[in-house]
């Protein structure tokens, strides 16, 4: 049978779809917290199948778990699906309408300028500065584990991401691993919660008024224009100083100032702090919440610590303090394994959102134009028909031969990156990033777990761990 789903007041409701009942006027919203709203659609999922329908207030979002029509809608960008109109708006009114929430023409340019910034080339010329961030990384640990203090690995980590992004996208280091004093990534964390709570708001109540949190917003956006002029500045400076770097320049930043030099460019002052915010946001937490969730496993399945401890001994000098060549960090299939199955189970983005930019079909139900979908990619990564035992953690099925598996084990399932032409263009960086600090951690501490059953998934855009603690002991080296 065929159906209607509508995102917009008045149009028919949806007939036959299934869906959790909801009440008058509001819907399905007494009966999600938006911390948790992956955990919640997830188990609907399970109830009502791979596309069911619920409602926030007044608006329709079908929620979307096939893996053929997943894959389907992602590759059909941008010309079928976009990303939420109402993401574009949000980002707009926060200042952060670049790369992730622009489409069409406007899109494509800016794509380009990130994907030639984020290239292999670029990411294997970054390596020594890379293992210099993550030695200061090692260094900050070590104190944590001389003075027995407790480490809070989220916040460590982000420090860690931007230093990481920073000096790749844009030539400069700004090492928040070893300033003690407000940086920049406390201004960035601000940005997610606000933005995830007014992404699933049914009412634009920060048209009317401001709440605490929207102030507090409005305060690091202004901080964050700041420290991003003066990034501006000190590279226009560097272009000055070095006229040659604009044939070829070396960054993001270098390259969108010399498009906005440009005769005739399109590029305002808005749309690269825009830009600077994107890449700082996609690339911070996600990363930095990767490596989290993978330490906290780990935690739980000391046998495959060893594991990975055994693979970088084997592939370093003794007493390395980790990675110590770019060509070592393509023979990690242990430690690959590991992360792949982290972001299996603890994938930082466990739903996407699009929207149909034309009336559309999907699972042969009629969606009009302008339909919120969610898609559960965590629900589709961990169902037994996908990946078999799809709930455990089991980093072995990557390392098995196709002929040695006894069971489904379905890669197109698996798309913490998204897939087609919008796919993560930092996922060369973030894989890299993910080597060097766990073979580091594996190489040089113990991880002692702090109220491990304490932990739990947040979302806030991305899917955070909230409160992992640890402690950090000196490895002692046989
Ligand atoms: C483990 C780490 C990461 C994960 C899991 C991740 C995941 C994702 C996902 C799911 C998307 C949406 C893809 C789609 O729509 O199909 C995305 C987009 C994006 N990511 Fe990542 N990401 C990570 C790290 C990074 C890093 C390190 C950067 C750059 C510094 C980055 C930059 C971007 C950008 C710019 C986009 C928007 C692309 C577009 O709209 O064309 N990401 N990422």
């Amino acid at each position: 049978m065929s159906t209607i789903i509508d995102s917009r007041l008045g149009r028919a409701a949806a007939e036959g779809l299934p869906g959790p009942r909801g009440l008058p006027l509001i819907g399905n919203l007494h009966q999600i917290r938006f911390d948790r709203l992956h955990l919640a659609l997830e188990d609907w999922a399970s109830e009502y199948g791979p596309l069911y329908q619920i409602r926030f207030g007044p608006h329709r979002v079908a929620v979307l778990s096939d893996r053929a029509e997943i894959q389907r809608l992602l590759a059909d960008r941008p010309n079928g699906f976009r990303r939420p109109s109402y993401l574009e708006a949000a980002a707009s009114e926060m200042r952060l309408k670049g790369v992730f929430a622009a489409e069409g023409e406007e899109w494509r340019r800016q794509r380009r300028i990130v994907v030639d910034a984020l290239n292999r080339a670029r990411i294997e010329d970054f390596f020594p500065k890379l293992t210099t961030t993550v030695g200061r990384l090692q260094r900050r640990w070590e104190r944590a584990a001389d003075a027995g203090e407790l480490v809070d690995l989220c916040r460590d980590l982000m420090r860690f991401t931007v230093d990481v992004t920073t000096q790749l996208a844009f030539g400069i280091d700004i090492n928040t691993l070893e300033t003690s004093g407000p940086t920049i990534h406390r201004h960035l964390a601000k940005v997610f919660p606000v933005l995830h709570r007014r992404l699933n708001s049914p009412f634009p109540y920060w048209r009317f008024i401001r709440l605490p949190a929207d102030r507090e917003l409005d305060r690091a956006l202004d901080a964050l224009e700041l420290e991003f002029a003066a990034m501006v500045k000190a590279v226009r400076e560097r272009l000055e100083r070095e006229p040659g770097r604009r044939q070829s320049p070396r960054d993001f930043l270098e390259a969108i100032i010399i498009e906005m030099e440009a005769d005739g460019s399109r590029v305002t002052n808005e749309e690269i702090f825009a830009n600077l915010g994107n890449l700082l946001l996609a690339g911070e937490d996600t990363t930095a919440n990767t490596i989290a969730w993978t330490v906290h496993l780990l935690t739980g399945n000391p046998d495959w610590i060893d594991r990975c401890r055994r693979e970088i001994d084997a592939l370093t000098a003794l007493n390395s303090p980790g990675v110590e060549s770019f060509e070592q960090t393509k023979r990690m299939p242990v430690i690959d394994a590991v992360s792949s199955e982290s972001m299996r189970l603890k994938p930082v983005a466990p739903l996407h959102m699009l929207e149909p930019l034309n009336d559309t079909r999907i699972l042969d139900h009629e969606v009009p134009k302008g339909t919120t979908i969610f898609m559960l990619l965590r629900h589709l990564a961990t169902r037994d028909e996908h990946f078999v035992h799809g709930d455990r953690f089991d980093p072995e099925r990557w390392l098995l031969r196709q002929d040695a598996r006894h069971g489904p084990h379905d890669h197109r399932a698996f798309v913490p990156f998204g897939a087609g032409p919008r796919f993560c263009p930092g996922r060369n960086l973030a894989m890299l990033e993910i080597r060097t600090v766990l073979a580091m951690l594996c190489s040089n501490f113990d991880v002692l777990p702090v109220n491990r059953a304490g932990v739990s998934e947040q979302v806030a855009f991305t899917m955070f761990p909230a409160n992992l603690f640890v402690r950090m002991r000196r490895r002692k080296r046989p």
